[in-house]
Formats: structure tokens, sequence, C-alpha cells
């Protein structure tokens, strides 16, 4: 049935150190919430800078590399998996465009960010990262497998 298609797609979420400090977990978190997304997974982990530059592997090439992975790791970062339908793409959507200058009124980083270094959120950019980012960040055991009572009346 539909609710069992809903359950397929994951995606990896994390607030990044700039988004914990500044007190913006929970608007974040209600943002998917009331989407009618399903959190997984949570965790409040400070990544090594080793960690940092495992998750930006595809970027080591790239000027800020360096100083994107100090950035990651200066902190407490929340790490989740959501779940729901379209959640990968529709996720990037809720979050905006990667600068905050660039991104729409209404997402995340257009009303709560002003610039690309502190961007406060990060979301995995399609289904293959999705899978690695999630593996690399939680073990099997930490996703959590339930039904909400939301989910009859979201689908
Ligand atoms: S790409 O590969 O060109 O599409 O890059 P993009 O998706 O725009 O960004 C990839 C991640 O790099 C971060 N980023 C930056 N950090 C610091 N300074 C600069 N100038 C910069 N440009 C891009 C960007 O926020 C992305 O990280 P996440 O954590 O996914 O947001």
């Amino acid at each position: 049935d539909q609710t069992q298609a809903a359950e397929l797609e994951r995606t990896f979420i994390a607030i990044k150190p700039d988004g914990v400090q500044r007190g913006l977990i929970a608007e974040i978190i209600s943002r998917f919430e009331q989407k009618g997304y399903k959190l997984v997974a949570i965790k409040l982990v400070v990544p090594s800078k080793e960690f940092a530059q495992k998750h930006y592997h595809d970027l080591s090439e790239r000027p800020f590399f360096n100083g994107l992975c100090d950035f990651l790791s200066s902190g407490p970062v929340l790490a989740m998996v959501w779940e729901g339908e379209g959640v990968i793409k529709y996720g990037r959507k809720l979050i905006g465009a990667t600068d905050p200058q660039k991104s729409e009124p209404g997402t995340i980083r257009g009303d709560l960010a002003v610039v690309v270094g502190r961007n406060i959120i990060h979301g995995s950019d399609g289904p293959e990262t999705a899978v690695d980012e999630i593996n690399l960040w939680f073990k099997p055991e930490e996703l959590v497998n339930y039904t909400s009572n939301a989910e009859k009346w979201v689908y």
C-alpha cells in the first residue's frame, strides 16, 4: 500500500554547528515534521575533522574544503534521518539554495541564514549520497522502524 511505499525513501539531514549554536534545532525539525516527514534517527555529535573529511570527500578539491571540514567539526552537529515520499528532493527544497543569498524566503536557509559558509543545514543531494551518508553517520540499529499515527493521514 501507499504507506509502505512511503517508508522506502530516506535522506540524511544535519544541522551544522551554527544552526545548533543559534538555537534553531526545534525550528528546523518542525519544518520537516509539519510537512509530514517522519524522523527515523537522531543524535547530537561533535564530528572529528577526519570524519568531516569523509562526509565531504566529494569536495576535497574545492578551495573551501579545509575550512568547511574545520567548521563541521567545530561543535555539536544534529545528525538525522528523515523518511517519506520524495524526502530527498523535497528535503532539499525545504532547505533552499546552497547560498542563503539565493535561497527563497520560506526555505530554511532563506529564512534563517545569510552566508554560504554558515548555511546551518546539510541535506543529501541524491539517492546514492543519501545511502552513503546514512551509513557513514548511523549504525543500522540506530535507524528506528515504527508506524506514526499521522502516516495514514499524510498518505
Ligand atoms: S557543488 O558540488 O558545486 O554542487 O557544491 P554545493 O552543493 O554548492 O556545495 C557543496 C557543499 O559545500 C558547501 N559550500 C561552501 N562552504 C563554504 N564556503 C563556500 N564558498 C562554499 N560553497 C559551497 C555547501 O554549503 C555544501 O555543503 P552542505 O553541507 O551540503 O551544505
